[in-house]
């Protein structure tokens, strides 16, 4: 009996999730309404993909990437064609979307660090053809990433990623795919909304700040001096923070030509003495 009741005594805020839920379910208010309060499937896929369509148009390019490092059965990348339909319409900017992944599940983990005790090689095979009849849009993009990364700018030759989600579970794989962050400010918007899956956890996973994606996250910003993955502290520190604004990271290009070109327009820029 408890049971059936566990998740609305835990929520805190059970009016609010109970009227998301009914927004979401019964697509109330326009898309970007839903949007910016997080009534729609994977809210965190529309929050990046909208807030690098958001700035692509303010910078005024009119194409970009978006890129899902870890497909599986491909529910996340269908999940995105759908948000990047929406969104090209609402904010003009067209939207490519490609998804990486081996196909063939998760490669061997290599160590400690990529979490033995929580993956193991071939979890998460893709059925290929099945996956590929039912996308629109979305290049798939197999192999390995040590190998398909380094191509992948030549083959495709990708308008500029505003939006990325890691989900390659293994810290030796997410290596791989940040070090792709280091091809020149051709392939990037100045600021690049990420998304890490697997930084949360339960206690099964205990995730940490020694193994897995936070360790190729501090590593990272430690090895880059002009390009740092840094918190969005206006999500965390928000009224009601959902769990996954802990999942969203901004990737700072300081050196990019575009980082310094004024966004806040709109915004007032005058205090005159009341
Ligand atoms: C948890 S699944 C992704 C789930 C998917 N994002 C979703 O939301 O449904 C992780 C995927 O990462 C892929 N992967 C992990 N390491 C990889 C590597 N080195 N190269 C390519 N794909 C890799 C695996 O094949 C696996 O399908």
């Amino acid at each position: 009996m408890l049971r059936k009741f566990e998740g609305l005594i835990l929520d805190p805020y059970p009016l609010r999730t109970i009227a998301k839920g009914l927004i979401r379910r019964f697509k109330i208010g326009n898309y970007e309404q839903r949007v910016k309060i997080g009534a729609v499937d994977r809210p965190w896929y529309g929050y990046i993909v909208y807030n690098a369509a958001v700035l692509a148009k303010k910078l005024g390019y009119p194409r970009i990437s978006v890129l899902e490092f870890g497909v599986a059965g491909g529910n996340g990348l269908v999940n995105l064609e759908e948000h990047a339909r929406q969104i090209s319409k609402l904010c003009s900017v067209d939207i490519d979307i490609f998804g990486f992944d081996t196909g063939r599940g998760l490669p061997e983990p290599s160590d400690y660090r990529d979490l033995p005790y929580c993956y193991k090689e071939g979890f998460y095979e893709m059925d290929i053809p099945k996956l590929q009849a039912k996308l629109k849009s979305a290049k798939l993009v197999l192999g390995d990433i040590t190998d398909a990364g380094k191509s992948f700018f030549e083959k495709f030759n990708p308008a500029p990623i505003g939006a990325i989600s890691y989900d390659f579970d293994l810290y030796s794989s997410t290596v791989m795919a940040l070090s792709m962050l280091e091809r020149g400010e051709k392939y990037y918007l100045p600021r690049v909304f990420c998304y890490f899956d697997d930084i949360i956890g339960t206690e099964i996973e205990l995730f940490n700040d020694y193994t897995g994606e936070r360790l190729a996250i501090n590593e990272f910003n430690q090895t880059h001096r002009n390009i740092k993955l840094g918190i969005p502290y206006h999500l965390v520190s928000a009224e009601v923070v959902e769990p996954w604004y802990h999942r969203i990271y901004a990737c700072h290009f300081f050196e990019h030509s575009r980082y310094n070109d004024l966004v806040t327009g709109g915004l007032p820029h005058e205090l005159p003495l009341q």
